[in-house]
């Protein structure tokens, strides 16, 4: 199905206070870590996107029940490995490049061959970064050119790995985590900084898990086969999904937002970092701590002259998802703004580097490309009144509601299509953005 929106309408100036939608990266491990765990775990405030029902599918393929109660999850594990296979399983990991690198973690131990498949994006990314260490632990992994589908038989044999994650991808070091739960002795990864929350929920839970700072790496301790108990976790806002709505609120006029409840761990942050450098004063208040994470209220207000900006790559983990969005602001920022090092951009649901570049043309922005750096050339008093396409873009949920915001705060007359795709991480963005003024079709 080809849905789109129709957008000829800036959004008018708004006061307002909304809910950011729940963490996506949390939802999918509260459920794979309750798969593994001794008891019922209750999860409130999962996020219901079709990447975190797909995890829940996958879970309950591989035996493991759950119940919804109002607004409850409840997951009933076996502990480590309880999964219940049967032999030649396949396993549908939709459009999520989270849930299927962590999948496979899971089953370095399975009895049975599972073969896990993907949507059309999903079935153009790489799994070599985690095929590669999970056959160190001693799994038998299948794939062609390192691509879905990917079949994976388990070992009673494992061993524990040390190895250098170097990508800084949260997917692979998760992945390898949760191999280490299931292997016997203790496995070490050397991991450039990435978002830590499996780390965290399984320090909350107890588990033999240590983390030592050195530099920009964090040198992660995991002694596998220590059994934890199931769990209850409220899961807190998504700042990848919250930040649609900051610059949403920073590119329109007199406008204010206050974003409640968003999940605004450090290894998350760095598009607060990079748009208070370009002269947002955005604001975290009410900090408060939970299970290891820090939940905030974000407050964006208006902000005319916004500046260039010479954007560190060290940011560049923490705001992998973001810089869509960013470079939407470098944009309208004066002068010219530099971004590097940012190949894992194009490693995405869709190439998103590319597809930026694109974009940018599009509305008019000069925009230089090096490899995998690029320069964008803002202009402060960008206005759009053409007619602007959106389309071809392997239905990327973040591009479609980095065209919304685009519509939104430049102007123009804008058919973007594939609606659909907002169902991966925020099927209430639509919802959200009317609920702010935003008018469309
Ligand atoms: C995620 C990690 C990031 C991010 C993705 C979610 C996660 O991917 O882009 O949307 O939940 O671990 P990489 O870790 O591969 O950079």
């Amino acid at each position: 199905m080809n849905s789109h929106i129709i957008i000829d309408n800036k959004i008018k100036n708004f006061n307002k206070k909304i809910r950011a939608s729940s963490d996506k990266s949390i939802s999918i491990r509260s459920i794979l870590l309750a798969s593994q765990a001794v008891g019922i775990t209750k999860i409130t405030n999962l996020l219901e996107s079709e990447d975190v029902l797909n995890a829940l599918k996958i879970i309950k393929k591989l035996g493991i029940k759950y119940k919804k109660n109002q607004k409850t999850y409840k997951i009933f594990g076996y502990g480590l490995n309880g999964f219940n296979l049967k032999n030649n399983l396949t396993v549908n990991a939709g459009n999520s490049g989270t849930l299927a690198r962590l999948i496979l973690g899971l089953l370095v131990k399975s009895k049975f061959k599972v073969k896990l498949i993907g949507d059309k994006s999903l079935s153009k990314r790489d799994f070599s970064r985690v095929i590669k260490p999970l056959k160190l632990f001693g799994a038998n992994i299948k794939s062609e050119k390192n691509l879905l589908p990917v079949e994976i038989l388990g070992t009673d044999y494992l061993r524990p790995i040390l190895y250098d994650e170097n990508i800084g991808s949260a997917q692979v070091k998760s992945c390898l985590i949760l191999a280490a739960l299931n292997t016997p002795g203790v496995t070490v990864i050397n991991s450039k900084v990435s978002r830590n929350h499996t780390e965290l929920m399984l320090k909350s839970l107890k588990y033999p898990i240590s983390i030592k700072k050195k530099k920009n790496l964090d040198i992660i301790t995991v002694k596998g086969l220590s059994q934890f108990k199931a769990f209850d976790y409220d899961v807190p806002g998504d700042i990848s999904s919250a930040a649609f709505f900051i610059v949403l609120t920073l590119l329109s006029k007199k406008s204010k937002i206050v974003i409640e409840n968003v999940n605004v761990n450090k290894s998350r942050l760095g598009v607060i970092t990079i748009l208070n450098r370009m002269g947002a004063r955005i604001k975290l208040k009410n900090k408060k701590k939970y299970k290891g994470e820090v939940i905030a209220n974000i407050h964006v207000s208006s902000k005319k002259n916004l500046k260039s900006i010479n954007c560190p790559s060290n940011l560049n983990s923490s705001a992998i998802d973001e810089f869509l969005i960013i470079f939407l602001v470098a944009a309208r920022a004066r002068g010219k703004s530099k971004f590097k090092d940012l190949g894992e951009m194009n490693k995405k649901e869709s190439k998103r580097l590319d597809l930026s570049v694109k974009f940018l043309k599009l509305i008019g922005i000069k925009v230089e490309r090096f490899k995998n750096d690029i320069n964008i050339y803002g202009n402060p008093n960008l206005t759009l009144s053409g007619n602007y396409e959106i389309k071809n873009y392997l239905k990327d949920h973040r591009i479609f509601f980095l065209s919304c915001i685009a519509a939104l705060t430049l102007g123009g007359k804008w058919k973007i299509n594939d609606k659909d795709s907002i169902n991966t991480s925020n099927p209430s963005f639509l919802k959200t953005l009317k609920t702010i003024g935003a008018k469309f079709n």
